[in-house]
């Protein structure tokens, strides 16, 4: 296995409703991606979803039988067994009629009748042209399932059928509804209802109104925690500069360009945060003085006086709300654990994130990192080389633990 793939939802199992949206194709994908992250995905089908996708299609991505009548013989009782098997239930799209039908606790057939014999989180994906889904009726069933405890992510806007033109009503894409899945998934622990903040990336420090300083920090570490804590059910604002990643699903994203700008964003970030992050690499230096047009060439180069940047973390210290848990990164190239426990002490973390930039498969850009956990208390732990996804949980592991000794 290359140890930037994972399999986060390896023995999770998720029944996926498909309904007769046109957006039941994209269901395919997220059927796929499911299976990938190691879930065991029951596929149900409505009778007119099957009129869009052939259930040989899920079948073959997923490896499982497909499920499409409630009076289909020797497999009576289904709508029990699978609602009470699924650890969650994702239905995409979910059709205007469909909404209708779970909102009024009709049973007509095998989907509906598995949400009312379930018991495990529910998300449903409506996906209809635009009228029908602005219509009364339909935002009135919506509503009404929100109420039931039912999760709804409402459509994006853009385009829709052919010749439909634009507007809401269109399915997210089957990377962001598989972003929401997992969410559904996670058991609620202690950062569950809890306000995150997260830096990531690198700033930007202008010379000229053409160049800057900055560094090579692609911010995959900081969005990787972000995703990580957003997925454990946290509230989590993510202040980034120019990211070379997508921003994960889920996390307010806060776009800045210089640490000052990051500064000012984490000081109000502090005014509720339970946990900060700082996983961004700041730049340290800036230009003293901007020139107000683009340097010339010219005969000799020319020199640039540089002056510190502002120090987010110390700046920021009075902003903290007591008992808030703060996790600083260290990015080091020699003496790495003594310049690291002296960050730690020097600026109050209650945890410091250590590694080693001239390590192979660590630090900066790649998608692997290997850490060391060092805290207060003097405790120390190396972890072994792993997908930055992982080594965000196992950061938050240790942040839940810290969380439930408050
Ligand atoms: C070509 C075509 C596309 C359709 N697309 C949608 C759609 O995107 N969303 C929707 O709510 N209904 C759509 N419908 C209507 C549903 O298929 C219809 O309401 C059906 O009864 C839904 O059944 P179900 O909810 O049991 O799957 C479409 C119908 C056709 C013929």
């Amino acid at each position: 296995m290359s140890l930037a793939s994972t399999r986060p939802f390896a023995s999770r199992r998720v029944l996926l409703g498909v309904t007769g949206g046109i957006a039941s194709y994209k269901s395919a994908w997220l059927a796929r991606l499911l299976t990938k992250a190691g879930a065991a995905v029951d596929v149900v089908m409505t009778r007119a979803a099957t009129e869009f996708v052939g259930p040989v299609t899920f079948e073959a991505l997923t490896g499982r039988p497909v499920h499409t009548g409630l009076f289909d013989a020797g497999r009576a009782l289904e709508h029990v067994t699978l609602a009470r098997a699924a650890d969650a239930i994702v239905v995409a799209p979910a059709t205007a009629d469909f909404l209708a039908r779970a909102a009024s606790g009709q049973a007509d057939d095998l989907l509906t009748a598995c949400l009312l014999a379930a018991t495990c989180p529910v998300l449903l994906v409506p996906a209809m042209n635009d009228r029908m889904w602005a219509h009364p009726q339909t935002q009135r069933n919506v509503h009404h399932l929100g109420t039931l405890g039912y999760r709804v992510l409402p459509p994006d806007e853009g385009m829709l059928a052919a010749g439909e033109g634009s507007g809401p009503g269109r399915m997210p894409e089957p990377e962001t509804i598989f972003a929401h899945a997992g969410r559904l998934l996670e058991t609620p622990g202690p950062l569950a209802g809890l306000r995150v903040a997260v830096t990531a990336g690198p700033t930007r420090e202008a010379l000229d109104p053409v160049r800057f300083l900055s560094n090579h920090s692609s911010g995959k570490m900081g969005a990787a925690i972000a995703a990580a804590a957003w997925r454990r059910g946290a509230d989590v604002d993510l202040i980034a500069g120019p990211l070379a990643v997508a921003p994960p699903v889920g996390p307010r994203v806060t776009a800045v360009e210089t640490t000052a700008d990051m500064a000012d964003a984490v000081r109000r970030a502090l005014a509720t945060a339970d946990l900060l992050v700082m996983a961004a690499a700041p730049a340290d230096f800036t230009p003293a003085a901007v020139a107000p047009s683009k340097i010339k060439k010219g005969s000799r180069p020319p020199t640039v006086a540089l002056d510190f940047t502002v120090d987010i973390l110390a700046s920021t210290r009075d902003a903290r709300r007591p008992g808030a848990v703060i996790v600083g990164f260290a990015l080091e190239t020699d003496d790495v654990m003594a310049h690291a426990r002296a960050k730690l002490e020097a600026k109050e973390l209650d945890l410091i994130v250590v590694n080693d930039a001239t390590e192979e498969g660590a630090g900066f850009a790649v998608d692997t990192n290997r850490v060391t956990l060092l805290d207060r208390a003097g405790g120390s732990e190396a972890l072994p080389l792993m997908p930055k996804s992982e080594v965000a949980d196992a950061i938050l592991d240790r942040v839940e633990g810290l969380l439930g000794g408050r």
